[in-house]
């Protein structure tokens, strides 16, 4: 991918890693869209870089998801990034009441959204790279938060089919894989004293520079290697 002169949608990029992204894109010299629910996390991100594109919406809600499309096609046709990184993390537990309400709502964030916004986003006519933000829980289960895991293998393996399905088309798929990191995902202090985003995007923009397609970090780059007993020593490890 090249690094400037892009137009790029970042979804959930008022927070965390999207945030994170968008302030590197900025320095980068690229124009960046972002969009989430919250009005008062845009604003505040439009207040510390003014010269980013917000967008309020909801992606759980299909007619939202078009609703967006629609937004960028009239009033961003030459957009060419889209980043799919808008993402939300619940403990549950299976016997739970609210289990099956929270497996649904974090199925269709992480899951039904950012599928549904690839299949839409593919139509615009300059559209040439698509970044798919998973997890390094896609390879190893963290059992407090089982929907999660298995909502971040599922957009794994659908970003490796992306991958060769849009080949004819000219559009490259970067996977980012993040490892834990210091931000507000699944409550505040959930992550305290895990690694800061900016030493992720740090990385993965050399990454980038270097080529590649599959990026990882830390603990993220060990599971996507590993071989399966190392696979399960980290899952007994992580869920005494
Ligand atoms: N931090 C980690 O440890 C870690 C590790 C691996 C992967 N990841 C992945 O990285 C991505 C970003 O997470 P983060 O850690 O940066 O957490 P975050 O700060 O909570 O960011 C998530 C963003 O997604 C937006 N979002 C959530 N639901 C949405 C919806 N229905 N519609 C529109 N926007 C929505 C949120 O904005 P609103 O709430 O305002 O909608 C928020 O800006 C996620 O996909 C996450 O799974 C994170």
């Amino acid at each position: 991918m090249n690094l400037s002169n892009n137009k790029i949608l970042i979804t959930g990029g008022a927070t965390g890693i999207g945030l994170g992204l968008a302030e590197r894109f900025l320095q980068e010299n690229n124009t960046v869209i972002i969009c989430g629910r919250r009005a008062s996390a845009l604003i505040e991100a439009k207040e510390k870089h003014p010269s980013i594109i917000t967008f309020e919406c909801d992606l759980t809600k299909e007619n939202e998801r078009i609703g967006l499309y629609r937004w960028i096609a009239e009033n961003h046709s030459d957009l060419n990034v889209l980043v799919n990184n808008a993402g939300i993390q619940q403990w549950m537990h299976i016997g739970a009441d609210d289990f099956y309400r929270k497996a649904t709502q974090e199925i269709e964030t992480n899951v039904l959204a950012p599928i549904h916004l690839t299949a839409l986003f593919v139509e615009l006519p300059n559209l040439n790279t698509v970044i798919n933000v998973t997890s390094g829980l896609a390879f190893v289960q963290l059992t407090k938060v089982p929907v999660y895991c298995a909502t971040k293998a599922f957009f794994h393996s659908f970003t490796m089919s992306l991958r060769h399905m849009l080949k004819d088309k000219n559009i490259e798929v970067i996977e980012m894989i993040p490892p834990a990191l210091n931000t507000d995902l699944g409550g505040k202090g959930l992550h305290d004293g895990q690694p800061a985003v900016s030493e992720f995007v740090d990385s993965v923009f050399d990454q980038m520079k270097a080529g590649k397609t599959t990026l990882t970090f830390g603990f993220s780059e060990i599971m996507a290697n590993a071989n399966p007993e190392a696979i399960q020593s980290a899952f007994n490890r992580m869920n005494p």
